[in-house]
């Protein structure tokens, strides 16, 4: 069971853009395809982080973080801003949990987080893509998200490399 409760921020401190940028390029060098190749300078990832924060400002996201005693060690986001025939949808997006903290549930915990946000938003249907038979995939597997299909060769691996993505979706019903 995870100790750490996921919150959801509005407005980010420089402290916080750090951090996130430090989970990003852990995973990024743990080898996660999370759209960088490597090496990603800690430069470029809070350049990645500081743009988010203008779409949370703007409540076009929702940011959700797990902190531990060193400060964010996780992170999902919800795109909430969609096109205006879909506007009960979002996109799950950047599941990020630092190697420190991995396999703790925190993962878990985030996805539920997130479904709870959603909902909070009136959103009914969640939609996200993960390197198929990866660590993510598992994870929203497990979780009762719907597998739709695969995409050979997607995108790179950071060390290189290609990979397939397998598209989900969940719908949130009144469970
Ligand atoms: C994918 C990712 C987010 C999972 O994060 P996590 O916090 O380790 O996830 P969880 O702890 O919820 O689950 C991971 C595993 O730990 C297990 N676990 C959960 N709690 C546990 C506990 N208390 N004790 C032992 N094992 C536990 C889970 O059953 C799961 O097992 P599995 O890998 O065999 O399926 C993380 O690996 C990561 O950030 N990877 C790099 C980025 C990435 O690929 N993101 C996904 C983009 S789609």
């Amino acid at each position: 069971m995870a100790d750490l409760a996921p919150r959801c921020l509005r407005v980010l401190t420089e402290a916080q853009l750090e951090q996130l940028a430090d989970v990003l390029v852990d995973c990024v060098e743990g080898g996660a395809s999370v759209s960088f190749m490597a090496p990603l300078t800690q430069e470029r990832a809070l350049e990645f982080w500081r743009e988010v924060a203008v779409g949370v400002a703007a409540g076009e996201r929702a940011l959700l973080v797990v902190e531990d005693e060193q400060g964010i060690c996780g992170t999902v986001q919800l795109m909430l801003s969609q096109p205006e025939n879909q506007p009960h949808r979002a996109d799950l997006a950047k599941m990020l949990v630092h190697r420190r903290t991995r396999r703790r549930g925190l993962a878990a915990e985030l996805v539920r987080a997130a479904e709870r946000t959603a909902r909070e938003h009136g959103k009914t249907l969640l939609v996200l893509d993960a390197v198929t038979g990866g660590d993510g995939a598992r994870l929203y597997e497990r979780m009762g998200w719907v597998r739709v299909g695969s995409i050979p060769g997607y995108a790179l691996f950071p060390h290189g490399g290609s990979c397939s993505t397998t598209y989900y979706y969940r719908e949130l019903g009144a469970d």
